[in-house]
């Protein structure tokens, strides 16, 4: 019995490829390393291809004797995907409805999905709860809430699924090996990173012209090793006879972009430069997580703040730095 993890070698994969280890769980990964990188994942079995290759699919299931998997295999770059949508529903649409495809084939009934919480959009009300409805309002969240919906339905032919709505993932491993490389994202905190480290110009805030008490958008930060726990929490659900789900994962705090600057401020001991340029259209003002699913449900909470994960961070990026 094992665990496949697509994606296992991207950032919040690896992460949880980690944890699944520490915990003595078998595991094996799945990933086309286009945007991963192998070394995270240490010895762990390892297939470099694509989901949606179903006699890979097939060959991995048997040799493995998996019955769970955890689904991150995805393209997660907002911009990008309204310039290219055939790419991302391809990508992330037609390949999930085919990896389930070999799934169900091989006898798994039991999957964790990559959401996010972008499947809301601009959400009427904060704390966003899962009664919010789903109103995505970009390519990639719309493959998001397609994939959800197909996962839903796919309960009537035998496969359980969690679907976690993710806010902003964020951080670094404690012992600083792994991290959120900022050549492969656009989140804030690997930019804010770049930005101290003088890796790039001056990083740009979009607007401090908000209806918030600062003036800049609000997120939910949640620190990815607590994200890791949470898909395990996930797949323990499932193994014991829980019924397909979709729940938000975040810490129920909302924090500025300005709070961030400042926090990374505190930890570096250093300037964060930054410019205030325009409001980014389709930025939702404020998202955050009303966590009471997720707690009920999975028995899941975060257990680190904004402080821990702007120091993971910190200690991951000045790292690199120091080895460069
Ligand atoms: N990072 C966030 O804040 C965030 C928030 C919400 C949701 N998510 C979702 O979580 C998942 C993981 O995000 P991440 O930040 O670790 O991204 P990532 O890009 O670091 O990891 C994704 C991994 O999937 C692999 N991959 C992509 N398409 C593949 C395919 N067709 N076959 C095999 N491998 C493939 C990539 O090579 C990469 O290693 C994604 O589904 C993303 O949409 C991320």
């Amino acid at each position: 019995m094992a665990v496949l993890v697509t994606g296992g070698a991207g950032y919040i994969g690896s992460h949880t490829v980690r944890l699944l280890v520490a915990q003595q769980r078998e595991v094996v990964v799945l990933d086309s390393l286009e945007l991963g990188t192998k070394s995270r994942i240490g010895s762990v079995p390892f297939y470099e291809g694509n989901i949606s290759d179903e006699k890979l699919i097939e060959k991995i299931c048997k040799k493995h004797d998996i019955d769970e998997v955890i689904h991150f295999a995805a393209y997660k770059a907002v911009g990008e995907s309204m310039e290219q949508p055939l790419r991302y529903y391809n990508n992330n649409v037609a390949g999930t409805i085919n990896l389930v495809r070999a799934l169900l084939a091989n006898g798994v009934e039991r999957l964790v999905f990559s959401s996010s919480a972008a499947v809301y959009g601009n959400p009427n009300s904060v704390p966003v709860t899962e009664e919010e409805p789903m109103k995505p309002e970009s390519v990639y969240a719309e493959t998001k809430a397609v994939m959800e919906r197909f996962l839903a339905s796919c309960e009537a032919i035998g496969l359980r699924t969690v679907s976690l709505r993710y806010f902003n993932a964020a951080g670094a491993s404690a012992d600083s090996t792994i991290g959120e490389d900022w050549s492969m994202s656009q989140n804030l905190v690997p930019l804010v990173m770049k930005a101290i480290l003088g890796f790039s110009g001056p990083l740009n805030v979009f607007g401090n012209d908000y209806p918030t008490p600062d003036g800049t958008c609000i997120r939910d930060y949640i620190h990815v090793e607590d994200l890791a726990d949470a898909h395990i929490k996930a797949l323990d659900y499932l193994a014991t006879g829980g019924k397909s789900l979709a729940c938000n994962v975040g810490t129920g705090k909302g924090t500025s972009v300005l709070e961030v600057l400042d926090m990374a401020e505190q930890v570096s001991g250093r300037k964060v430069p930054h410019v205030i340029t325009h409001r980014r259209p389709g930025d939702p003002v404020s998202v955050f997580a009303d966590p009471t699913m997720v707690r009920a449900l999975l028995g899941w909470k975060a257990t680190h703040d904004l402080r821990d994960i702007i120091s993971s961070a910190w200690n991951w990026h000045s790292k690199a730095e120091a080895n460069s």
